[in-house]
């Protein structure tokens, strides 16, 4: 179906027509509208267009108001302060665009103008290595943007770069041919991913203290890093083995977090072994990177280390060896080259910036990224505790992702049953309601404070019921759907004629902005915003509920149906947005 104007756009291009009708060397500069308190919407564009041709910015926007009658669409217009416009826009048109929106599936939300390929790198654990909440972070935010960005039409490629590769292996491998049953574990039920997490750690554990107390097996760990690299297929075979074994587990946290993640899109370090050796060629034949040391190395002016010598990229180790850089850079050939992508976008920790920073300037210069292809770091900050420092466990380890989740299901269990007053739901009903609550609240804190700054994590604040969480918009959606339920023969229904009270028209004026907001989302990376709409939906809703009666005290057929219709409209907005950011919304709490 077509896409909807939204009111502000239409709203915005009459004063833009205006402005250029009364100033023609403004051509077609944009009036800026934006929602205002004091009317609908207030355009502030056209003090700085008057200045910059030195006309008087109270005469323009006096002939701008000339050049709009008010009419179907714009009820009122003045100048105000210096030059500013206010608007405000007649009830009918907005209700008429609303019910254009509600008639779409789409809701009305237009489709990027030029979409292209974005590989999106996220959800990026490693193997034989126990989850933490920077893999949450990661997934969380990656999985959202995902979502977001296929919505507006661009093609999306995922790929979990998960950290399969290593000298660590040796260790672990060698270990493993010495001790052969360390890994076997029961299969299948819901507890296999945590029985093979609780092997590894075991064999992990257990390996490294005999790596570092035993010399002779420290030797022959030595050796094994050196097969694995040679491709030695005994070897090969048992590296597989920790990658399958991780990759249950990661796959039963992923379950856990409600998040798909399929195996194709799996492509570890280790998938960009063949690539290396050409990766670090092109680069020394085009003089990107140079031999220093015996390394391979690439330089920047503007990176340092702390003794104010310049600290390379090392592409290749002097050992021969390749690291993260080389497989980074390997992976951007493949995906610009193989996967088509016009945009490569990193969900990865900030205290990765000034690798992503390095690895993106060698690729500029090997021509590998350029005008029509770029790359950004979606950087994310650190998780912290309660008490303001990274989080860790009172011992001072790092936290299990799995113990997080169980914790937030928990505690959104008490939450479910509390408000079951009645106790109307069966004990199956609230253990899939606290699943879909907890895991929400996990999922909507990570992803409504914008993604580069650190939060707490805080579960008390992330189920409460008030405030800015993902429960209090799972209610605002279960109420309204409760509503619908009991209308009886009443039914949804747009009625442009009515006159509309102040709550009906602030709901249906942000309704009205759902379109822009994800286009802003999209293109900014910033799913922060998408909450932040969300939420003020849901308070919106709140104020228009209790002040607009839908069906009792009854008001009158075409007012009640009216609101339903509005009713409808944002519950259907609010399960299009929590689905983009990956968040259930039960049709019951
Ligand atoms: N596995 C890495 C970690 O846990 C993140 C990988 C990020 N992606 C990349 N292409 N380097 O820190």
């Amino acid at each position: 179906m077509a896409s909807v104007h939204s009111l502000a756009s239409t709203v915005n291009q009459r004063v833009a027509d205006a402005l250029s009708a009364a100033l023609p060397e403004a051509g077609a500069a944009d009036p800026l509208l934006r929602r205002s308190d004091r009317a609908d919407f207030q355009a502030n564009g056209i003090l700085a267009l008057a200045k910059k041709a030195k006309a008087n910015p109270r005469e323009l926007a006096t002939q701008v108001v000339a050049g709009l009658p008010a009419g179907d669409v714009i009820k009122e217009i003045e100048v105000s302060g210096p030059g500013f416009l206010n608007i405000t826009v007649t009830d009918r048109a907005i209700v008429e665009t609303l019910a254009a929106r509600a008639a779409d599936a789409r809701l009305g939300v237009p489709l990027a103008e030029n979409p292209g390929t974005t590989v999106i790198d996220y959800a990026q654990p490693n193997v034989a290595k126990e989850m933490h909440v920077g893999h949450l972070r990661s997934a969380v935010i990656g999985a959202a943007m995902v979502e977001i960005l296929e919505f507006t039409g661009e093609k999306v490629v995922r790929r979990h770069h998960i950290g399969d590769w290593g000298t660590q292996f040796g260790m672990l491998i060698q270990y493993l041919t010495e001790h052969p049953h360390e890994l076997d574990h029961q299969h299948g039920g819901p507890e296999e991913g945590e029985a093979a997490m609780s092997s590894l750690n075991r064999l992990y554990k257990a390996s490294r203290v005999l790596f570092d107390s035993d010399e002779e097996f420290k030797a022959r760990s030595r050796d094994r890093v050196v097969a694995l690299q040679a491709g030695d297929p005994e070897t090969l075979a048992l590296w597989q083995r920790f990658v399958d074994e991780s990759k249950i587990y990661f796959y039963s946290v992923f379950n856990k977090l409600d998040m798909e993640i399929n195996d194709a899109d799996v492509v570890g370090e280790s998938g960009y072994n063949a690539m290396l050796e050409e990766t670090c060629q092109i680069l020394e034949d085009s003089g990107v990177a140079v031999r220093s040391d015996g390394a391979l190395c690439v330089f920047f002016d503007d990176v340092k280390g702390p003794d104010g010598k310049p600290s390379p990229l090392i592409v290749k180790k002097s050992n021969g060896g390749y690291g993260y850089a080389a497989t980074d850079l390997s992976a951007i050939r493949d995906r610009v080259q193989n996967l088509g992508a016009s945009t490569l976008v990193y969900v990865v920790d900030a205290r990765q910036s000034l690798h992503f920073r390095m690895v993106f300037e060698t690729a500029r210069r090997a021509g590998w990224l350029n005008e029509d292809v770029h790359a950004v770091q979606l950087a994310f900050g650190t998780v912290l505790g309660k008490d303001g420092k990274p989080f860790k466990t009172r011992e001072g380890e790092t936290v299990r992702l799995v113990d997080l989740l169980d914790e937030a299901v928990e505690r959104a269990a008490v939450v479910v049953r509390e408000k079951d007053k009645q106790g109307r739901l069966t004990e199956e009903e609230i253990a899939e309601r606290a699943t879909q609550v907890g895991i929400g609240a996990i999922k909507y804190a990570d992803l409504s404070t914008s993604a580069a700054r650190d939060y707490k994590f805080d579960l008390d604040q992330m189920v409460s019921l008030n405030g800015d969480t993902s429960v209090y918009l799972q209610y605002a959606y279960a109420r309204i759907q409760s509503i619908l339920r009991n209308a009886g023969e009443r039914t949804a229904a747009a009625h442009p004629e009515l006159e509309l009270a102040p709550a009906e028209r602030a709901l249906g004026l942000h309704l009205d902005q759902f379109g822009e907001t994800l286009a802003e989302v999209a293109s900014a990376y910033e799913p922060h915003k998408l909450t932040a709409y969300l939420y003020q939906l849901a308070s919106l809703y709140t104020t228009f509920y209790d002040q607009c009666p839908v069906i009792k005290p009854e008001p009158a057929p075409d007012v009640a149906e009216n609101r339903l219709f509005l009713c409808d409209l944002t519950a259907r907005t609010l399960h299009q947005g929590m689905a983009l950011l990956g968040i259930r919304t039960p049709e019951r709490l």
